[in-house]
């Protein structure tokens, strides 16, 4: 579902010349079957942000392929990519990324909306989405008046609005108390079994790694181990 080849990434530092460039990923190559859920581990710093940036198309790398659901995602231009997105990957992000301004159901709704959806499906979807997280009484609250799990459950519900294949997601419990998080950990697996979403989880703690079933390691810009929990 998820093929990286080859994958290497620098940032070029500061403006004068010659330039210092910062290499971040260095040849790296996996694969995330349909259905599987991987967790990717490494310490602050290590590039796993980088690595879900460049799957998601929001930055290009400095070398190699990536391919998702059988296309080369890396020729692709912005707007193809902004299309692919919608119909291919849902996100969660550690800080939600909601947008303050809009309530729990205006949020949710949005995707739907980018994609051009009627009013009447819309609601349809976003009704259900709100009953299944748990925030039915809650839509009419603005990501203020939210505690942060039920902040990262309008996140999901919004990931899931355009019923994506996979969910790509960026340390999604690391603004959670352990409680909370024990409780999304158990919404992703039932996710993952129910609708068979794919999860690329990027994480530094061992509690949400351990969800997955198979889990990669950054050091140092490589892949150090792909360890299989069979
Ligand atoms: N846009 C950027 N420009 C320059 N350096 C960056 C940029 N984004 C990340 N970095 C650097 O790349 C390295 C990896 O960052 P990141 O992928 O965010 O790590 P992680 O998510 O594993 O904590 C860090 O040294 C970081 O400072
Ligand atoms: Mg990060």
């Amino acid at each position: 579902m998820i093929n990286v080849k080859q994958l290497s990434h620098s940032f070029t530092l500061g403006k004068k010349d010659p330039k210092t460039t910062l290499p971040v990923l260095k040849d790296i190559s996996f694969n995330v079957k349909r259905g599987e859920i991987v967790s990717v581990i490494g310490k602050s710093g290590s590039g796993k942000s980088t690595l879900l940036n460049l799957i998601s198309g929001f930055s290009q790398p400095t070398e190699g392929e990536i391919w998702i659901d059988g296309q080369q995602v890396t020729n692709f231009t912005e707007a193809e990519f902004a299309d692919f997105r919608l119909s291919h990957l849902g996100f969660i992000f550690q800080s939600f990324q909601l947008i303050p301004s809009m309530t729990a159901y205006q949020n949710i709704e949005l995707p739907l909306v980018s994609k051009g959806v009627n009013e009447y499906d819309r609601k349809q979807i976003t009704i259900e989405l709100l009953k299944k997280t748990g925030l039915i009484n809650y839509q009419g609250h603005y990501p203020s008046e939210l505690s942060g799990g039920q902040q990262q459950r309008v996140s999901i519900a919004r990931a899931l609005v355009l019923n994506p294949p996979i969910i790509l997601a960026d340390e999604p419990t690391g603004s959670l108390d352990s409680e909370t998080e024990a409780d999304l950990l158990q919404f992703i697996k039932q996710l993952n079994k129910e609708r068979g979403i794919t999860f690329l989880i990027i994480t530094h703690d061992d509690a949400v790694a351990a969800i997955g079933n198979r889990t990669i390691a950054i050091k140092d810009g490589r892949l150090l181990e792909v360890g299989d929990a069979q």
